[in-house]
């Protein structure tokens, strides 16, 4: 069976204690109220992550970078690699984020050496993809998505996509309030999840887990998370605050 997945993506969001409080917060609410069959990530910047493992029980809470090194060490100045983020406990990293892909410069190709460096060091990529206002509006969404997928996680090989997890964020509805549709969210995902069925096989299609982000909250995510194809979020704003948080890793 696929995991549902509710992982938090603070941003660049929260000083260190603030961060640490925050995740304490959520650790405490998910060990007394917390849905039992959903994996619950936190997203934390850099700077956080350790202290951040050290708060939270981690074997109810796991615990994502938003980012990692194109290189596995050297002189690239500012650079955190995906060694140094398996070092603190963490054991995901976030990656191809549209924030990443817009403001940062990540081609598919920088994608291709992040994702191989996080699986060589043993972290879970959760690979993000989805498409802007422009192409959603001339309807080329799927055509869109497909090539993101084509040029880089499909590229691997079956063992390595496994460890994937993907999450479809169309960028006009992330931070915007503006969450798609459930219909919108579903149709994608089961295009997604297709597009792995004819690259990898159905039994491989049927255990990856997408999850949907894009302005997810307490209050739509009921009707989202109660989709087919739809495995859980990747959640910004609203995973700020540890009540709201706690209200979509229980909304399945
Ligand atoms: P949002 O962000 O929930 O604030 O829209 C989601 C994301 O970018 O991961």
């Amino acid at each position: 069976m696929r995991k549902k997945i509710v992982a938090g993506n603070w941003k660049c969001n929260t000083t260190l204690q603030e961060g640490v409080q925050l995740a304490k917060s959520v650790n405490d609410l998910v060990a007394k109220e917390g849905a039992a069959d959903v994996v619950v990530v936190l997203g934390t910047p850099f700077t956080h992550i350790t202290s951040v493992v050290s708060a939270v029980d981690t074997n109810r809470i796991g615990v994502a970078a938003q980012n990692c090194a194109a290189e596995a060490k050297g002189a690239f100045t500012g650079e955190v690699s995906a060694a140094m983020v398996k070092s603190t406990g963490a054991e995901y990293v976030i990656l191809g984020h549209s924030e990443r892909r817009e403001y940062y410069g990540e081609t598919s190709a920088i994608l291709n050496k992040k994702v191989a460096l996080a699986l060589e060091n043993g972290l879970t990529p959760i690979y993000c993809c989805g498409e802007a206002f422009e192409v959603r509006n001339a309807n080329t969404q799927n055509d869109f998505v497909k090539t993101q997928l084509d040029e880089t996680i499909f590229t691997l090989s079956a063992d390595d996509f496994k460890k994937i997890v993907i999450a479809y964020e169309p960028i006009w509805a992330i931070g915007t309030g503006v969450t798609a549709s459930t219909e919108q969210a579903q149709e994608m995902l089961a295009f997604i999840r297709g597009l792995i069925a004819e690259k990898y096989g159905k039994e491989i299609a049927e255990e990856t887990s997408i999850l949907y982000g894009g302005s997810c909250n307490a209050k739509n995510a009921p009707e989202l998370f109660a989709q087919p194809d739809i495995d859980g979020g990747l959640i910004g704003g609203a995973s700020l605050k540890a009540e709201d948080f706690l209200a979509i890793i229980n909304a399945y």
